[in-house]
């Protein structure tokens, strides 16, 4: 944490943070998918209808991931198609590089629903398990609480396990918005404002993997590494002059 104790640390931070030239590095997306709001008042009966199942104990083995539910309800499927259809192309269109990896396109891992009452809010928090961190705004008033994302660099204070105050941090604020897609790599930290609406601000979040095709002859898999992996016992010192 910068701490400025005369006015020439100071200058000479404002030099220094200049000469870094930090901003945001971070691609985030927002798309709108184009459902209204009878859709997602459909989508949202599809969910009551699963929650409830649980919670009454009438599914009395509940799946980890809602997406687990999708064939038996259409919104659900729809979405769920709809979300990798986007991602995958978004992130194929703007990231040339990702056609050199092998990656044959996107999956969902896991996904769930997020239900926030007013005066509730979302600590920060990242999606480890993911590549991808994906949110579709199903119910969001006015003043239901902006997701802020937070550039990494120096955003936490790791002694004390909380965000730093550094001044290298970056906050961005976005506003929910129904029938809205917004999604951004998994490492960005992010969290939600109190819900300062008079009603539920509810989401569907999702994490959103790669799919990498093995077959392809420069996918970095465990083969690639086998060779190398010989030389434990195989190699001998004889070997450097022969390079
Ligand atoms: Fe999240």
């Amino acid at each position: 944490m910068y701490n400025s104790k005369t006015e020439e640390d100071r200058k000479q931070y404002h030099w220094y943070q200049n000469a870094q030239n930090t901003f945001w590095k971070s691609p985030i997306w927002e798309v709108d998918l184009g459902y209204d709001e009878a859709w997602n008042e459909a989508l949202l009966e599809e969910i009551y209808d699963i929650g409830r199942n649980i919670t009454l104990g009438i599914d009395a083995s509940p799946s980890n991931s809602i997406w687990d539910y999708a064939h038996k309800y259409p919104h659900l499927q729809e979405i769920k198609d709809k979300i990798i259809e986007v991602v995958t192309m978004t992130i194929t269109k703007e990231i040339p590089e990702i056609r050199m990896l092998n990656i044959k396109g996107c999956e969902h891992f896991m996904g769930w629903i997020n239900v926030r009452e007013p005066g509730e809010s979302l600590e920060v928090h990242g999606h480890t398990e993911s590549a991808i961190a994906a949110t579709y705004y199903v119910k969001a008033k006015e003043g239901c609480g902006d997701i802020v994302l937070f550039d990494t660099a120096g955003a936490i204070d790791f002694e004390r396990n909380q965000l730093s105050g550094s001044p290298y941090v970056r906050a961005r604020r976005f506003k929910p918005v129904e029938g809205r897609l917004i999604f951004f790599p998994n490492y960005i930290l992010h969290g939600v404002d109190p819900n300062m609406s008079d009603d539920l601000r509810i989401s569907l979040t999702t994490d959103i993997r790669k799919v990498v095709d093995p077959n392809a002859s420069n996918t970095v898999i465990l083969k690639t590494w086998a060779g190398r992996m010989s030389k434990i016992k195989e190699w001998k010192p004889e070997d450097v002059s022969k390079n």
